[in-house]
């Protein structure tokens, strides 16, 4: 009955925006994000009303088969996100600063996030880290860009970590992490994506916050939730850790039309009269 009151609750919007996310939180209304690399999938991602798209820097594993995220340049980025902004008319499309892009130089920092507001049309960068970024993010905010922010499992600093397991376990890690919250929070960053973190600690990060978290493997108590959509979808097989669920099994159906057509053009069965001229 609660949840479909809530259901009822939920509000249509039109135009996702930066602020549509902290009145989202204010309504305890949850928000839902997923990845996107390329037209046709934004297309379809966009018109099934999720709240944002992220063009993550995941395109350097899904796409384009690197190991890590590090290899993505920024106009690789670029690219993605500019095919998928000419796709979505109601969703928040953020772009990942790559690596490389913003690390060290806040100047640079600044210069890499006008390149992607002004070449791709998207509507906000995300960047990973906290303290230690802090002056760019603050001066990319100034210059009038929204930020997300990214903290515990950093995917950009995986030579750092030595592996991809559940970062912040501890309590030193975790009293650092809630304390790059506050200062992203204080920097203006409008929200921030919790990855493979403790769920009691995404409780915790979510209520100190008057902006809105979104886990990646960071418990249900976070106000939203992003997935990678190649592995929701089911298309890649090799990366399985625990806070995936496969709402599909992509990877089996599209192999099994490529068979199917496969075996069509062998026998001459494909086309028939009616699919030619
Ligand atoms: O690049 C990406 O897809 C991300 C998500 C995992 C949050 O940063």
């Amino acid at each position: 009955m609660i949840l479909f009151f809530r259901e009822n609750q939920m509000k249509k919007y039109t135009r996702v925006t930066t602020n549509t996310l902290k009145e989202m939180k204010l309504n305890r209304e949850k928000i839902s994000m997923l990845t996107a690399y390329d037209f046709t999938t934004a297309k379809i991602i966009d018109k099934s009303e999720i709240d944002v798209i992220l063009v993550g820097d995941s395109a350097s594993n899904v796409i384009a088969g690197h190991e890590t995220t590090l290899p993505i340049t920024l106009d690789e980025i670029i690219y993605h996100a500019k095919c998928v902004i000419r796709a979505v008319k109601r969703a928040l499309v953020v772009v990942d600063l790559p690596f490389g892009s913003y690390q060290g130089n806040s100047t640079k920092a600044l210069e890499s996030a006008i390149k992607i507001m002004k070449e791709s049309e998207a509507h906000a960068v995300k960047m990973e880290g906290g303290e230690e970024i802090s002056e760019s993010v603050s001066r990319i905010i100034k210059s009038g860009i929204p930020v997300m922010g990214h903290l515990g499992l950093t995917p950009q600093s995986i030579y750092n970590f030595g592996t991809y397991s559940v970062r912040a376990k501890e309590t030193k890690e975790a009293n650092k992490l809630i304390n790059d919250a506050k200062i992203l929070e204080k920097n203006g960053c409008f929200s921030i994506v919790l990855e493979k973190v403790p769920s009691s600690l995404g409780k915790k990060v979510t209520k100190t916050l008057k902006v809105p978290t979104i886990g990646i493997g960071a418990g249900k108590h976070v106000d939203g939730q992003v997935l990678v959509t190649h592995d929701m979808l089911g298309m890649t097989q090799d990366f399985n850790p625990r806070f995936i669920r496969r709402y599909a099994d992509l990877n089996k159906e599209i192999s099994k039309a490529c068979k199917n057509y496969i075996k069509d053009v062998k026998a001459n069965k494909f086309p028939n009269e009616n699919e030619s001229y």
